[in-house]
This record gives structure tokens, C-alpha cells and sequence, in this order.
């Protein structure tokens, strides 16, 4: 069990199980009203914002390239460590959002989405 986990287990919630996510790759789900897209990528797990941050493209709808994640309308693509863009694209990092996983399933925390909505 993650520490700390226990306590704030009330925000967190389940949103996938880690087996179907880790065959996709990319799943999207909406969680607390936001859509989001769950990557498994060389055995990380993460949740971004769903919609890209170029031209609100759906990045669920993207492909992952070795550490990034290609937006399927115009090909740039955003680092999967830090959010930054290919060079050269005039936008803002991906966001990203707290993940655990626990008993094989994926948990996003919903606190975090709620300070999401309030930006
Ligand atoms: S809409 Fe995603 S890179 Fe342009």
C-alpha cells in the first residue's frame, strides 16, 4: 500500500483496471466532470488533461513514442516527464494529474480535479 494512502482514500477514486489500461496504452475517462486520458508507458502510469493544450484535440486519440505523446491533429507531441511541447509549438505544458495504483486498479485523486475546475 502507497503511504498515506489509507488516510485519503475518500479522494481517490477508481477509474480503470491496470491490466486493461496497460493493453491500450491511452484510456479515456471522465472523472468529477473532467476528461482526462490515463497513459501506461513504459511501465509508468499517468492521468493529463484529455483535450489537447494546442487546439483542444483529444490526446485519448493520440499515440505514444517512446517517452511522449503525439497529438493526432497536427503531430506535435508533449514530453510525458515535464508536459513540454515538440519545439517550435506555440503552447503551454500538458497538465498533469495525481495517479496511484493499487490492486490493480487505477485511482485518480479527486481533490486535485476539483482545484482543476475552480482555474
Ligand atoms: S491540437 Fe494538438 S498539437 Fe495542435
Amino acid at each position: 500500500m502507497v503511504e498515506g494512502f489509507a488516510q485519503s482514500r475518500d479522494q481517490w477514486l477508481p477509474v480503470c483496471s491496470l491490466p486493461r489500461l496497460t493493453e491500450a496504452g491511452i484510456v479515456a475517462v471522465r472523472v468529477a466532470g473532467v476528461d482526462l486520458a490515463l497513459i501506461s508507458e513504459g511501465g509508468r502510469v499517468m492521468a493529463c488533461e484529455r483535450a489537447c493544450p494546442h487546439e483542444q484535440a483529444d490526446l485519448a486519440c493520440g499515440r505514444l513514442l517512446h517517452g511522449r505523446i503525439a497529438c493526432p491533429r497536427h503531430e506535435a507531441s508533449f514530453s510525458l516527464d515535464d508536459g513540454t511541447i515538440s519545439d517550435g509549438w506555440p503552447s503551454r505544458p500538458l497538465r498533469f494529474y495525481p495517479v496511484r495504483v493499487e490492486r490493480g486498479e487505477v485511482f485518480i485523486n479527486a481533490a486535485s480535479l476539483i482545484l482543476k475546475r475552480e482555474n
